[in-house]
């Protein structure tokens, strides 16, 4: 039982107990605790805020094929201690997931992770761009959204037919948007600092005229589209209008695009490279503003963890990617309101991964137990050498941050007490 805290979801806030047993939320009110079982175990969590269980849309637990960097388990770890009852693994693994076989594999492997793990599909074989995966035999599966992320579908015709599809069998496609010619093999964003640092850059458009083309393609299909970590303030403009217009289309930001620049590659230190690379200030200005009036519907990790030998080369050389999933809510409160955070990483991303059956729902009585606590006035410093992830590539290091977990509950089963891992 959960006494003394304020319950947050979609329904706004108010002073509750929660009573979780056999899994499920039994009671939720001022006066809950009379219901509680009788031997129940009792979690102070006055002064704390109880939500439903975050959802990451976009994490990279790298298994198979890159243990060294990160496991289901240990990615499942991190994301529990992060306040996560769910995550979305990525499919560029190794071999990718653009098949049933793997998608089954790493299914198993999330069934021993102390959270749940849904998994998303490749667009294409190999994830080279050229042939569709076969989507039916992954949704089938209960494959709900697909990606070639890592790289964006580049050929328009065969992204129009992946929309066609997936139409069809009522799933999502997530666009990683980056035109690659235009890309250029730039390692940051392009701008004043990319011309005085020396390094290649990725210019704006890069992202935009995916953004655009594939606009127009869901206009032309009626498909499902969610654009994936989106850097630009050209992009938040495009999605903005495409929702006007009653597209289908969502979007994400990840913590790391709304609180850093390309600014912090002034050093040439290969921990702030990322794809999409850090951007603008006024980038940075116009994606908060996006997810303050909610044109940006998630926030979303991008967790991508690279063992410390394959992350530490020159800037140039090293492969793109930052940890997320232990910082992802202190990051994006120091942004954002509690209320609005919480909608942009539980019950909206919850929604859009097809989760929301048992993830971001309202608290209440006969709900699946997949909650978090809170502790939004703690304060707490970044030390890399304490994370659960298997890397250490977190561009948060010393960084001190407000609002903590205390408690992370997955369908019933507390997974994180005090901060610390029970499973
Ligand atoms: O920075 C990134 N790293 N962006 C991506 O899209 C892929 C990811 C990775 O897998 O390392």
């Amino acid at each position: 039982m959960l006494r003394g805290a304020d319950v947050v979801d979609a329904g706004g806030r108010r002073r509750a107990d929660v009573v979780v047993a056999d899994g499920v939320v039994r009671a939720v009110g001022p006066d809950a605790a009379a219901d509680a079982p009788v031997r129940a175990r009792v979690l102070d969590v006055s002064g704390c805020v109880v939500a439903p269980g975050l959802v990451d849309l976009h994490a990279h637990l790298r298994q198979p094929g890159a243990e060294e960097a990160e496991t289901v388990e240990t990615g499942g770890q991190a994301a529990a201690l992060g306040g996560y009852s769910a995550v979305v693994a990525m499919p560029n693994t190794d071999p990718p997931v653009d098949c049933a076989a793997v998608a089954k594999e790493v299914l198993a492997l999330g069934r021993r992770s102390p959270v749940e793990v849904a998994v998303a599909g490749a667009i294409t074989v190999g994830r080279a761009g050229k042939r569709l995966a076969p989507m039916g035999e992954l949704a089938a599966l209960g494959v709900r959204l697909f990606t070639d992320d890592g790289a964006g579908v580049q050929d328009g015709a065969l992204m129009r037919r992946a929309l066609d599809y997936a139409r069809g069998l009522g799933v999502t496609l997530a666009q990683h948007c980056e035109d690659v010619q235009l890309a250029g093999g730039g390692a940051m964003h392009e701008g004043a600092w990319s011309s005085r640092l020396g390094l290649p850059g990725v210019p704006v458009a890069a992202e935009e005229a995916m953004v655009a083309r594939d606009i127009a393609l869901v206009r032309l299909t009626g498909g499902r589209l969610h654009f994936l970590h989106l850097s630009t303030a050209g992009s938040v403009e495009l999605v903005r209008r495409a929702k006007a217009e009653g597209l289908s289309v969502s979007a994400e930001v990840t913590p790391h695009h709304l609180v850093l620049t390309d600014a912090a590659c002034a050093g040439y230190d290969p921990i702030f490279k990322v794809s999409p690379p850090l951007r603008a200030d006024h980038d940075v200005a116009r994606l908060r503003a996006g997810l303050e009036d909610g044109t940006i519907d998630a926030i979303a990790t991008d967790h991508a963890p690279h063992a410390p030998e394959a992350k530490d080369l020159p800037f140039d050389e090293a492969p793109p990617g930052m940890l997320g999933l232990e910082t992802a809510l202190a990051v994006s409160l120091s942004v954002l309101d509690l209320e609005r955070a919480l909608a942009c990483l539980s019950w909206r991303p919850a929604a859009i991964a097809g989760l929301a059956a048992r993830h971001g729902g309202p608290v209440a009585e006969g709900a699946q137990a997949n909650l978090c606590v809170i502790d939004p006035a703690a304060t707490w410093t970044v030390d890399p050498a304490r994370l659960a992830s298997r890397s250490r590539n977190t561009p948060y290091a010393g960084w001190t941050l407000t609002g903590r977990v205390r408690h992370t509950i997955v369908a019933g089963d507390a997974v994180v007490v005090d901060g610390e891992l029970v499973r």
